[in-house]
């Protein structure tokens, strides 16, 4: 038998939580921002979203552009993942200060993260506004992963902001 606990408590419990590095630009104005609201919406067409609040400086040039790059991160970003999720654009040039470089994508002009294994362009499709944050559905565009990542290296996952943890991708457990 199952005890209830509160519902924040069972939300910690789930495997969910990704972590991103989300990249945007607009008007030469380039930006990041740590992520963990994200969903896959489609298989085809590719549809995924990020949650961003409307009180982050993200959240203007990404609906200004209508784009932005998800951006996986390991375990070398995780200071990058503190910073990103912590300053604001506003006030800091974050790639800078988290000592990250921006790269040419090839379908948005939104930057890519040179330092992040797997990085993924997105168009804006719709943008949907659910409780304190709007999602912004994207339509994949091109796709880009360092050479020779293996991804069995680890990919942040959860994020467990409460009691200050983050945690990798587990191990291959069994075959599909
Ligand atoms: C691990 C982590 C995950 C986060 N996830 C989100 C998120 O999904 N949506 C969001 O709006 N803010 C999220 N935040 C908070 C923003 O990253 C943070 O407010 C950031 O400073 C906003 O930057 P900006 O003002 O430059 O856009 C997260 C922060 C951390 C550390």
């Amino acid at each position: 038998m199952k005890k209830e606990i509160a519902v924040g408590d069972g939300l910690r419990q789930l495997p969910i939580r990704p972590i991103y590095l989300v990249s945007c630009q607009h008007k030469g104005k380039k930006n990041i921002i740590s992520v963990g609201m994200f969903a896959l919406f489609s298989g085809k067409p590719t549809l995924v979203g990020v949650g961003i609040a409307p009180s982050r400086y993200s959240y203007d040039l990404i609906r200004k552009s209508g784009e932005y790059v998800v951006n996986a991160v390991d375990e070398n970003l995780v200071e990058a993942v503190r910073i990103c999720g912590e300053k604001s654009g506003k006030e800091v040039d974050k790639f800078k200060l988290a000592k990250l470089t921006p790269e040419k994508g090839i379908k948005v002009n939104a930057p890519l993260i040179k330092e992040s294994p797997v990085s993924i362009e997105c168009k804006v499709i719709r943008e949907v506004e659910v409780g304190d944050h709007v999602w912004f559905i994207g339509e994949a565009q091109a796709a880009h992963v360092r050479e020779n990542y293996d991804w069995s290296d680890g990919l942040m996952f959860k994020w467990i902001g409460e009691d200050g943890f983050f945690y990798e991708v587990g191990e291959k457990i069994a075959k599909y």
